[in-house]
């Protein structure tokens, strides 16, 4: 596998293998890979003949300085997941070579409605940091296909809509959640957590299960629902940022007609902000 870490490099790279008819697929990261990285690999594979990742940690999208500098940097560890995985090419970038004009020159991608609320209200301008970088890093691997974890369910659908609404030319992929055998969502924010509390963090799946269990019999009282449940995740040591029950394609609050539902939750334990979701068909 090569690294590039510039543009130019990258764009040599693409074009050959764009010459030699193959689809290119991409998986963009921040690094500090985990198995629920090696799945979109994965996955890239069977839909793509050429697969490239990306490690970037985007400046752009923390909204907490300190949250930046603490995050996790292990590229040697990184390149050989994915030499272990077969990814074709790795582009590495600094951030200069992202933002050369510099990060507050830089042109912006908003994306309304689905970023607002849930993690967009407790992280502002997180999910236009999320959709500018995004929006870039299409524009320079022109991949044909793009596989992003469905653990981040707010930021697929951001990018779900902004691929449609700016008519980009590429297939979104949403893989399913890599867990872990207590149910704990994988995630590179789980380094933060320590042994006890890595146990602890199976209650957010449990809770999580339990709203699920709840709508599937038939329940419309959602409020009473949501409450018991923060109520338990307060009780097992978490502080709830949000506990949702929301459409799942609009990301609207739930109406009692909807069908496709995802119940959503973001928490925090130790110094982990941790996020995970279900999403339920009700008509079945
Ligand atoms: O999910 C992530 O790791 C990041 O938000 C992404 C999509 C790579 C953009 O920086």
């Amino acid at each position: 596998m090569k690294t590039v870490e510039t543009l130019s490099a990258l764009r040599a790279e693409i074009k050959a293998a764009k010459n030699a008819g193959k689809r290119v697929g991409f998986v963009p990261t921040m690094g500090n890979l985990h198995e629920g990285h090696m799945i979109l690999v994965d996955q890239a594979h069977r839909e793509c003949d050429f697969v490239v990742a990306s490690i970037f940690v985007n400046p752009l999208q923390f909204n907490d300085i300190d949250d930046l500098g603490r995050y996790p940097r292990t590229l040697t560890a990184d390149q050989q997941h994915l030499v272990d995985r077969d990814c074709d090419l790795l582009f590495y970038p600094s951030v200069d070579e992202m933002y050369p004009e510099g990060q507050d020159n830089q042109s912006k991608v908003s994306v309304p409605v689905v970023s607002e609320g849930l993690c967009g209200a407790s992280r502002p301008g997180h999910f236009d940091g999320v959709s500018t970088v995004v929006s870039k890093l299409f524009n320079m691997v022109m991949p044909d296909a793009a596989f992003f974890g469905e653990k981040d369910y707010q930021q697929l659908a951001v990018i779900r809509k902004m691929t449609h609404d700016l008519n980009m030319a590429l297939d979104i992929v949403g893989v399913t959640t890599c867990r872990e055998d207590n149910g704990l969502a994988m995630s590179s924010r789980n380094n933060y957590l320590s042994e006890e509390e890595r146990a602890q963090a199976g209650h957010i799946w449990k809770e999580l299960n339990r709203v699920i269990d709840g709508l599937k019999a038939g329940s419309k009282n959602f409020f009473d629902l949501i409450q018991q449940g923060k109520i338990n995740l307060i009780k097992q040591g978490f502080k709830p940022d949000y506990l949702e029950i929301r459409n799942a394609q609009t990301l609207k609050p739930v109406t009692e007609s909807d069908e496709q539902v995802v119940v959503l939750v973001a928490a925090i334990l130790g110094k982990a902000r941790l996020i995970d979701n279900i999403r339920v068909d009700l008509s079945a």
